[in-house]
């Protein structure tokens, strides 16, 4: 099994990437850990438990980031994701006093200073990462793979014309991190994130399929999917976070090269994130940025994770997404 800490900002999509990720028998989840960006982190961390809860693992820890990020105020994306983070289901649930169980920057520099097995996926700005790159510049080094959500290449932004959420948020953080990583950092940008998208189809399977997971799943999603229509105007809506699971799992999903990266950080293009393709600059290769995606491919793995129950079933509705 792969040992992975998830750090992330839930996020409907990044509720769905743990769902992903802790249903997978390929990954243990060692840890999540919690970065301000679609919401504030404690909210976020409710959020991560809610997902535990549904799935009866509450035995993995959650540990919280700082609220801010590196230098700037937090601008969250609760427009997207709802008030509280996932679809504003309103789904209360019984929260222990203790869900929180430590700092996360100390976690992950602890973490990888003990075991070099371990895989860190990043779903959400770069903050935490930074603060630890802060703390100890070398020991991202010692991550097995580092596979991060965000950026955007050829294709448009979801915050300006040029910039990603997730490297919007907090551009130094990104700069900090892609500087400081010997080995390049995997990235999953909206270029491929964008072809992921939950259809209705997809999402009336979910709805008859019938239990627990499933409903949980059409049900945060459905406020998403309002939002795409309005912005968008697509059918269903683009899953982003859980295209890095599935990736971790089967890197033949995707394709991609090797590059340089750098993200602005002030002016009109804030956050927009760089891509020395003409070698231009001669820097080192800090980025594998993937490009093109094997959609069909990744629903099937999906599903066959999270359901490996309906495998007969899944098939059939996946011949006709
Ligand atoms: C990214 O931004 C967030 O809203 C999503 O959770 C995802 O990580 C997509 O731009
Ligand atoms: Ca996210």
């Amino acid at each position: 099994m792969k040992k992975i800490i998830i750090d992330c900002d839930p996020g409907i999509d990044d509720a769905l990437a743990l769902i992903f990720a802790i249903k997978s028998t390929k990954l243990n989840v060692i840890g999540i850990t919690i970065c301000a960006g679609n919401v504030p982190v404690e909210l976020g961390a409710i959020n991560a438990y809610k997902v535990l809860k549904l799935l009866g693992r509450e035995d993995i820890p959650i540990y919280c980031g700082d609220n801010l990020p590196i230098k700037r105020e937090l601008i969250t994306a609760q427009d997207t994701h709802g008030i509280d983070g996932l679809g504003e289901i309103l789904q209360e649930i019984e929260l222990p006093e203790n869900i929180i169980k430590g700092n996360a920057i100390d976690y992950i520099l602890k973490t990888l200073n003990e075991d070099d097995q371990i895989s860190i996926i990043a779903l959400g700005p770069l903050t935490n990462l930074a603060k630890v790159v802060k703390q100890d510049s070398n020991v991202l080094n010692k991550a097995k793979k580092i596979i991060s959500m965000g950026g955007a290449f050829q294709t448009n932004g979801n915050c300006s014309q040029v910039a990603e959420f997730n490297y919007w948020v907090d551009p130094e953080s990104v700069n900090i991190v892609f500087e400081n990583v010997k080995t390049p950092i995997h990235l999953i940008p909206l270029d491929v994130t964008r072809k992921i998208v939950l259809t209705p189809n997809y999402r009336e399977y979910l709805k008859q399929m019938n239990n627990p997971i499933s409903i949980f799943i059409y049900n945060i999603t459905n406020f998403y999917v309002d939002f795409h229509w309005k912005q968008e105007k697509i059918l269903g809506c683009v899953i982003n976070d859980p295209l890095v699971i599935g990736y971790l799992l089967d890197e033949t999903l995707c394709e991609g090269f090797l590059s340089h990266l750098e993200c602005v950080e002030d002016g009109k293009a804030i956050g927009q994130s760089l891509i020395d393709v003409g070698g231009f600059y001669n820097r080192n290769n800090n980025v594998h940025i993937n490009t093109k995606v094997n959609q069909k491919k990744f629903f099937e793995l999906f599903f066959n994770t999270i359901f490996p129950e309906n495998i007969k079933t899944n098939t059939i509705v996946l011949e006709g997404y």
